[in-house]
């Protein structure tokens, strides 16, 4: 069997829309710290867990464990094997639970060798705010990813106090309302909409319904006890090689090459997630709530890729064919035959200085260099650095 992506999906349309990345959200905060504006420096946050929710930017396994693992070139930069990612090595998750001192997530979906005691990842690949009802996105939308952390949040506390094992398994009860909540969710909606038959306008229509999803969903975390919140707004969607694969050659470009329509759809996304943020601050006053504008990062990295050491951002580091390095049928990882020789789609030679790695997702190279931005606060809403998130503003 091959353990790709692409494997478990029907047609070429189908295909490219598979790709669809999760958007992961993460909210973190420490019980209610009010920002004097006395001129002492207030100490950096330490946050015991985080809890994430998402799609396949910040999947760390579930998906592999629902429906089988990602098979090689994942990986192979940072973990040198697959690891449970679309990616050649490490999410803007990973780096964000190092910089806590904290150990990667598991996947709440993964029941072989997790531990659970400093948080868990209730984000798959495919995952959408609103659920979908095709077969080719995840069926664990963000209400599902809700009802799962309710889930656990529950059961991780009678199994914490029936046997000793699990208090080293499963979070301390003080963890939920300590934690950072972490959250990237959106894209994979507006892709699933736009590719099969919706003009931008109408895929437009459907986003006060996913805004007010994502409220909902948020508010059912906020009154289990979580009271960080860190939320990522989607990406430049039309800078993607399996985006851009799709498009119809009249589409617009900008001067990197991106479409415009999609990135203006994915940018009408963010004012509409911006202000559901605003709305949320006053729903869930006890909650620290910081918006990430990741969108402006990566477009800054994709725009100005040669500047910044990398090269060709347009097109995937694993892939193969087209414009774009990108061909739906051949996937990074997929495997097929030519002139009777079984052939796998592989890595480029230098992952390290390429920004996109299978067409949809992001290398290691640059979720690291996009977490270092999105780090210290320049982008985000309140501007608050990672390490102060638990403040309120
Ligand atoms: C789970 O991870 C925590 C933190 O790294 C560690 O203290 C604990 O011992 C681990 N649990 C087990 C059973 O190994
Ligand atoms: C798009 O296709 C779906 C499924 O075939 C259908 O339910 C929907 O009404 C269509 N939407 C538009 C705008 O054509």
């Amino acid at each position: 069997m091959v353990h790709n992506y692409f494997a478990m999906h029907g047609s070429k349309s189908v295909q490219a829309l598979l790709l669809a990345i999760v958007v992961i959200g993460v909210s973190m905060m420490h019980p209610c710290k009010s920002l004097s504006t006395s001129s002492t420096s207030p100490s950096l946050c330490e946050f015991p867990a985080i809890f994430n929710f998402g799609d396949s930017n910040s999947d760390t396994g579930g998906r592999s464990a629902a429906f089988g693992q990602i098979g090689p070139p994942h990986g192979q930069t940072f973990f040198h094997a697959p690891a449970g990612r679309y990616s050649d090595g490490r999410h803007i998750i990973d780096f964000i639970a190092k910089s806590f001192g904290l150990p990667y997530l598991n996947g709440f979906l993964d029941s072989v060798g997790s531990n659970f005691s400093h948080g868990a990842n209730f984000a798959t690949a495919g995952s959408t705010i609103r659920p979908q009802t095709t077969i080719y996105y995840s069926p664990f939308s963000l209400k599902i990813q809700s009802n799962q952390f309710y889930d656990f949040h529950q059961r991780s506390q009678i199994f914490r106090d029936k046997e000793d094992i699990f208090k080293k398994l499963l979070p301390k009860a003080e963890y939920f309302s300590e934690a950072l909540y972490t959250f990237d969710i959106g894209q994979n909606d507006l892709v699933a909409s736009y590719f099969p038959n919706m003009s931008i306008d109408q895929v437009k229509e459907t986003i006060p319904d996913m805004l007010d999803q994502f409220k909902t969903y948020a508010k059912s975390i906020y009154k289990q006890g979580a009271r960080y919140f860190w939320i990522h707004n989607t990406g430049p969607l039309g800078c993607l090689p399996y985006v851009l694969d799709g498009l119809p050659l009249t589409t617009q470009m900008d001067p990197t090459g991106c479409a415009i329509p999609i990135n203006e759809l994915a940018q009408y996304f963010n004012f509409g997630l911006k202000k559901a943020v605003a709305q949320l601050r006053e729903d869930m006053p006890l909650a620290s709530i910081t918006y990430v504008d990741v969108y402006s990062i990566k477009y800054d990295l994709i725009s100005n890729a040669n500047k910044y050491g990398f090269i060709y951002p347009l097109k995937a580091c694993c892939g193969q064919g087209g414009k774009y390095n990108y061909d739906s049928h051949k996937g990074c990882g997929a495997r097929f035959m030519d002139h009777g020789k079984e052939i796998l789609v592989g890595a480029c030679n230098n992952p390290l200085v390429k920004i996109n790695w299978d067409g949809a997702h992001y290398t290691d190279a640059a979720n690291k260099w996009v977490f270092d931005r999105l780090a210290d606060g320049l982008y985000s809403d309140p501007p608050i650095s990672l390490k102060r998130a638990c403040y309120k503003y």
